[in-house]
């Protein structure tokens, strides 16, 4: 099991927004819910190259800004094509303010092209 990082703090982020974090490879998406919860997800969309940091949250889901799938912010899950596969998701804690991320040690669901992948 990975360590928990650090990635960002709570005031870094907006609620109802996204924000990219490339510290790491894949790069994340850490979003604030409207509703005050943070969640992690691998940033890049499982269709092709789009950052879900980008996208449009409503609720429990963000929107991909390209092809419009939407995916599910606690299980990654995704609600329609064309982005057939879920997002890898990891799990995000607040303390102190600060925002803490323990890494997936699933495989993430990179389109082609993304990093290398063919
Ligand atoms: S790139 Fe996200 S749905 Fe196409």
């Amino acid at each position: 099991m990975s360590q928990p990082i650090r990635v960002c703090t709570l005031a870094d982020l907006t609620p109802g927004e996204g924000l990219r974090v490339d510290t790491v490879i894949p790069p994340l998406a850490v979003f604030l819910t409207e509703d005050g919860d943070v969640h992690a997800l691998d940033d890049t969309c499982t269709h092709q190259e789009a950052s879900l940091a980008d996208g449009w949250l409503e609720d429990c889901w963000v929107e991909c800004p390209l092809h419009a799938s939407r995916f599910d912010l606690r299980t990654g899950e995704v609600d329609e094509p064309p982005a057939k596969r879920p997002v890898r998701v990891h799990d995000a804690s607040v303390v102190d303010g600060e925002v803490w991320v323990t890494l997936s040690t699933a495989v993430p669901n990179l389109p082609p092209g993304a990093l290398g992948v063919s």
